[in-house]
């Protein structure tokens, strides 16, 4: 179902995870051996949330590296995974709740008992289930008390877990920024499958197409597999969640010669090439810059691509609009990426930004007189967002902030007084929110 398009979070780099770096712990070792079959998507399980909790990966990545199971197993595991990281400091308050040993963070009996109740909340698994498959998982006295704690949480019943907390750092963090109720919607978020986002190169192939259109060119659907859906092969569309949707939105329809930079894999290149512009798109990642030549050939589309480091190259004329969608944080993809808030810490956030911020310098450069600068993240830190904005300008008086105007984005995106555009969670949550987002357009004055 992942196009890899759309949301972008995959700019970020390698952090350290939570449990420190460099020992594996023996139980991981052992998790990476053949197992007897359905307990074998469980130990990968154990492999995945190890490499992303204690070595900093993504899911997508920790789930890809497993290389010894069946593409389903694989599949079941990287969505136990999921569902564990999702909820993990209420499954880690049950656990403590039934037990009166206290059980470290990284040891591999909190670690079976978490993925185990993950299974029951997020996955609905029967009890019985959920208990011939941890149990195989541990030996000895581990597996007294893995039986132990299971037993007394499923004889007493557990919640639904259907708003769960979010990391400690996390919430405090969010709340700071954005008040409590974003935390909320956050947590009722965060526990919710998010739809399935459609962006249409032609507007009347939306209009035609079987879901809820909540933009021009936009078309929601609950969820679907991506390559059964009339008009994949065809190239008639491409994942993108909604808010990622929103940056290319405000690239002057005039502007002609557009920079795309950090591009791949171009969800919002296919946007602008769809538009009419003349696209050059430029991305440090020749991987990423290879999904984007297949997605330029799916749809159709075209757009000249450089790759190259943006901090190095150079443009060899000024462009009429610059769209800068950077690497960052990814923290607004929370709901497909729970993995991003124990990536993201204050430490990789401060980098984050420091790149953002000469990024910004020098797209300034290659703008021509009037022309438009989209910058936006896909990150829900203001260091990322608003304070970047605020720095950039304090540098550059040349520049101003250019507002949305009516009808350039849909209705419901209300633009904060500075003029800049920042989604939180919990806008248009009924109807299944979107990413958190933080985009500005600014405007090089004569
Ligand atoms: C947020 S993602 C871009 C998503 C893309 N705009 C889309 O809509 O599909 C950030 C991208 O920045 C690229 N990147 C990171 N550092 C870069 C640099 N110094 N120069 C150019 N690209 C860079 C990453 O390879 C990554 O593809």
């Amino acid at each position: 179902m992942d196009s890899g398009l759309g949301t972008g979070g995959d700019g970020l780099r390698w952090v350290g995870g939570c449990f420190g770096r460099f020992m594996t712990p023996k139980w991981v070792r052992e998790a990476a051996m053949p197992s007897a079959e359905g307990v074998g998507a469980r130990r990968a399980t154990l492999q995945i949330l190890d490499a992303v909790l204690r070595r900093g990966q993504t899911l997508d990545a920790a789930g890809a590296a497993v290389r010894t199971l069946p593409a389903p197993d694989r599949a079941l595991a990287v969505a136990i995974a999921g569902e564990t990281l999702r909820r993990l400091p209420d499954l880690d308050a049950l656990i403590d709740s039934a037990t009166r040993q206290r059980l470290p963070d990284d040891s591999k009996a909190r670690m079976v008992l978490r993925l185990a109740l993950a299974q029951k909340v997020g996955l609905g698994t029967p009890d019985h289930a959920v208990v011939a498959t941890a149990l195989p998982l541990v030996d000895g006295g581990l597996r007294r008390l893995v039986h132990g704690v299971l037993g007394t949480l499923l004889r007493r019943g557990l919640p639904p877990l259907d708003a769960p907390r979010l990391p400690e750092a996390v919430e405090q963090r969010w709340a700071a920024a954005w008040g409590g109720e974003a935390v909320h919607a956050a947590r009722r978020l965060i526990a919710r499958r998010p739809a399935l986002d459609l962006t249409f190169a032609d507007d009347a192939e939306a209009g035609a197409f079987a879901g809820t259109s909540l933009a021009p060119r936009h078309v929601r659907l609950e969820s679907a597999s991506v390559a059964e859906l009339p008009g994949f092969a065809e190239g008639r569309w491409w994942v993108q969640d909604l808010a990622a949707s929103l940056p290319a939105r405000l690239i002057p329809a005039a502007a002609g010669d557009v920079l795309d930079l950090c591009a791949a894999p171009g969800g919002k290149t296919m946007q602008l090439a769809a538009a009419g512009h003349r696209v050059t798109a430029v991305d440090a990642s020749e991987g990423r810059l290879a999904r984007l030549r297949d997605n330029l050939d799916r749809t159709h589309l075209t757009a000249e691509l450089v790759a190259a480091d943006a901090l190095a190259w150079e443009a060899d004329r000024p462009f009429d609009a610059i769209l800068l969608d950077a690497p960052c944080s990814a923290t607004g993809t929370f709901r497909r990426h729970p993995e991003v808030l124990y990536r993201a810490r204050p430490a990789i956030i401060a980098e984050n930004a420091d790149l953002q911020s000469q990024l910004l310098a020098r797209a300034a450069q290659w703008l021509k007189a009037a022309g438009a600068l989209v910058y936006s993240v896909c990150s829900l830190e203001p260091q990322e967002g608003e304070q970047m904005i605020d720095s950039f300008l304090a540098a550059h008086p040349e520049f101003a902030l250019d507002p949305p105007r009516p009808g350039e984005l849909p209705g419901f995106v209300m633009p904060a007084p500075q003029g800049w555009v920042r989604i939180l969670p919990g806008l248009l949550e009924e109807q299944g929110g979107l990413d958190g987002f933080f985009i500005a357009r600014l405007v090089r004055r004569g």
